[in-house]
Parts: structure tokens; C-alpha cells; sequence
């Protein structure tokens, strides 16, 4: 298996269908996350950094007990600094490209876990720009609205307006365009074209685009004066930004960003991660109760063609979509994940059992999520980055 990265995709025009392809614009194929340890040169979260955090944290939060964060850049340099006093902030975000689904939540859930347990401040950058620019269909005004739509999505998790900053990229670029100007001067274009696989036919806005998001890395020093590192925790296909961003920190006088990645949720279908364009095998946000349970219903599982061969012979819920959810999410007692593991290994339990439970907790889930979605349109201007 051929592991292709920006600069691979953008040279090769026989891409077969099999082969794993994360870009920060594209994720394909069956992800080998260690294969993506080696190539990307970040590191993976060793037990003792582990301990580091649980030092801090108490319970390690489900999302490093099951390594769904599994990498990091410069973690431990973080926590350093952090012991000895120096704090850090968080900092990431969102590309409004269409509604949120369950699977962009993961993330944000452990960012919100991480600044209560840390109490640290969030930067969170809404990126229309980037969704205008890198889609030839798109029009501004469509990706400014779900601009809207995807913070509402956020502040319902629990973030505080306190010490949560949201940063619109077209609404707030006065407070981004001196420090994108400063970085993207010391990126040439041959070290973008490797990072990022741009071609001739790329868009130049597109090209200066990665400037942006290094932005928010830094913005802290310039709105309170204090110089510390921003920790980004992230999905994995994100870190080419970060690379270049760290390439460039130390020349501009601010700390290198460190990072903290995750896996991707596997969607319902075969393979491959949930993604909004593919609506069917996605958990959005907004799905009505019957949508879900349709979904859930259509999902891809590791069962047998008949239950008399399942009960039998057991199923495999190391390919099941639906497993995953309880993986990432919907189960937090370890041991009963384990108990659930085992009967559908079994045979004793079958996938229709498993299904309707998910779609229950999802749905109970969802509810919640609404109406905590609703009451932040009355809150949403305060988390608004102020000058
Ligand atoms: N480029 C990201 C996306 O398309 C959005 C984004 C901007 C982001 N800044 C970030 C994601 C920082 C993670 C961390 O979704």
C-alpha cells in the first residue's frame, strides 16, 4: 500500500482506488495511522506522556485511554513549560464547508476537555475563506453561513465565552493578515508546492491560504502580549499546515505550535472516513430521528448474511461502522465495550440489537445537542474574538 500525501496526489494521475490519500483536503482509502507516524515524522503518545497528562487531568479521557489522539508534536515540551508555569492556549477549527457531523465533534470534545482540565483559552478559527477557495462551486456568502451554523455547533459542547475565541477568517482578517503577511513571506513557494501539492492550475489564493491558518498559532502574543505556545489538537490530515507553521515560529519570534493528533471516525460505509459528501453514511448534527435510524440501519457492520450463521459463527467488529461509534464515543465504560466486543464475537448478540442501541444513544444525543444549539444563538455574539 502506497501511503499518498499532498505532494504524491498532486504528481500522480493513476491514483487507485485502495490507497490511503490524506491531504488536509482529502482523506481516502484505509488509514494506516503508524504508516502516517513515519511519513509525517510526528510522534506517537507514549504511555509515559500519558501519565504526564493524567497527572494533570485525573482519568485519562476516553480519547487517549483508546489512543483516538495517538500523535503529537512537541507535547512534552508543553508540558515543560506548563509545570514549571508557563501556560499554553488551544487553538483549532473548523472549515464550514456544510453541516457539522458527529465525527468533527470528537475532536472538539477532547479540546473541551483539555481546556477545562488546563484551564487555558481556546482560539478557534472558522475558515470560509478556505472552503471558498479550494471549491470551484462554492460562493462566499454559502460558506459565511455555515460559518454561523458550525459555531452554534461548537459553543453547544460547553465551551465558555470566557476563554473561548472564535475567529471568523472573513470578518476578523484585519487581526490575521499582519501575521499571515509575516509568515507567508517566509515560506517560498517550492517548500508549499512540496508541502501542500499545488499545481500550475491552483488558484493563487489558495496557494497564500495555508498563512491563514498558521495565524491563529500566534494571534495570543498579539492581543495580551504573552509569548506561549499554542497546542492543537486535531485530526491528523491538518498537519502539513503545522509543519510549515513550525518551520517559520522561531524566526518571527514566537514559540513553535505543538499538536496532538487524532484518527478520523470511520463513516457508516466500507471504508474511509464519515464525510460530508457522502450525506448517506454520515451522522450530521442536524438529522431528524428518523434519519438517524435510517442510517444506522443502512450502516456497514461486521455481520453475517444470516443470523442462524452469525449466532453460530459470531460476527467482526473490528471492520463494524457501528462498533466504532461506540469506541470513540457512546461507550465510556471500558469494560462494558469489552463485554459488547465479546458477545458480538460470539454470536451472542446480533447486529440488529447493536444497531438499535446505537441509534438510540445517538438519537437521545442529538436531542440534547439541539436544544443546547438553539439557546447558543442567543449567546453566540459573545464568543466573537474581540480586538
Ligand atoms: N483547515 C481546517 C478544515 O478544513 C479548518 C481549520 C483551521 C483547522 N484552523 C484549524 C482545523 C486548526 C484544525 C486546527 O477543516
Amino acid at each position: 500500500m502506497v501511503i499518498k500525501t499532498a505532494a504524491l496526489v498532486a504528481n500522480d494521475n493513476n491514483n487507485n482506488n485502495n490507497d490511503m490519500v490524506v491531504t488536509p483536503w482529502e482523506v481516502k482509502g484505509k488509514v494506516d495511522y503508524d504508516k502516517l507516524i513515519k511519513e509525517f515524522g510526528t510522534q506517537p503518545l507514549t504511555s509515559e506522556l500519558l501519565n504526564r497528562v493524567g497527572a494533570h487531568t485525573g482519568k485519562l479521557h476516553l480519547q487517549l485511554e483508546r489512543k483516538i489522539f495517538f500523535s503529537h508534536r512537541d507535547l512534552d515540551t508543553v508540558l515543560d513549560l506548563y509545570d514549571k508555569g508557563t501556560k499554553f492556549v488551544l487553538y483549532t477549527g473548523r472549515g464550514p464547508s456544510g453541516p457539522v457531523h458527529i465525527g468533527h465533534l470528537v475532536p472538539w470534545m477532547f479540546t473541551l476537555h483539555l481546556q477545562q482540565k488546563f484551564k487555558t483559552r481556546l482560539y478557534f478559527q472558522i475558515t470560509d475563506d478556505e472552503k471558498y477557495l479550494v471549491n470551484d462551486e462554492r460562493d462566499l456568502g454559502e460558506t459565511s453561513k455555515w460559518s454561523y451554523e458550525n459555531a452554534l455547533d461548537l459553543i453547544a459542547l460547553g465551551f465558555k465565552p470566557e476563554d473561548t475565541f472564535i475567529i471568523y477568517n472573513t470578518k476578523d482578517i484585519d487581526l490575521l493578515y499582519d501575521i499571515s503577511l509575516k509568515v507567508a513571506k517566509r515560506i517560498t513557494y517550492s517548500t508549499a508546492r512540496s508541502s501542500f501539492g499545488f499545481q500550475d492550475s491552483t488558484n493563487i489564493g489558495w496557494v497564500y491560504w495555508p498563512a491563514l491558518q498558521a495565524a491563529p498559532c500566534f494571534i495570543h502574543k498579539k492581543l495580551t502580549g504573552e509569548n506561549v505556545p499554542a497546542l492543537i489538537p486535531a485530526a491528523i490530515d491538518q498537519d502539513p499546515y503545522w509543519r510549515v507553521t513550525r518551520d517559520v515560529a522561531q524566526k518571527l519570534g514566537y514559540c513553535k505550535p505543538a499538536q496532538i493528533h487524532c484518527r478520523f471516525l470511520p463513516g457508516l460505509g466500507t471504508n474511509g472516513k464519515m464525510s460530508a459528501s457522502m450525506p448517506e453514511t454520515s451522522i450530521f448534527t442536524i438529522d431528524q430521528p428518523d434519519d438517524v435510524k435510517k442510517k444506522i440501519w443502512g450502516a456497514f457492520t461486521g455481520g453475517k448474511p444470516t443470523a442462524a450463521e452469525q449466532r453460530k459463527t459470531g460476527a467482526n467488529p473490528a471492520i463494524c461502522s457501528i462498533f466504532q461509534y461506540y469506541h470513540y464515543l457512546f461507550e465510556e465504560d471500558l469494560s462494558k465495550l469489552k463485554e459488547r466486543e465479546h458477545k458480538c464475537i460470539t454470536g451472542e448478540m446480533l447486529c440488529g440489537e447493536c444497531k438499535k442501541d446505537i441509534a438510540e444513544k445517538l438519537n437521545k444525543f442529538l436531542e440534547a445537542h439541539r436544544e443546547r444549539r438553539e439557546k447558543a444563538k442567543d449567546t453566540i455574539e459573545q464568543y466573537h474574538i474581540k480586538r
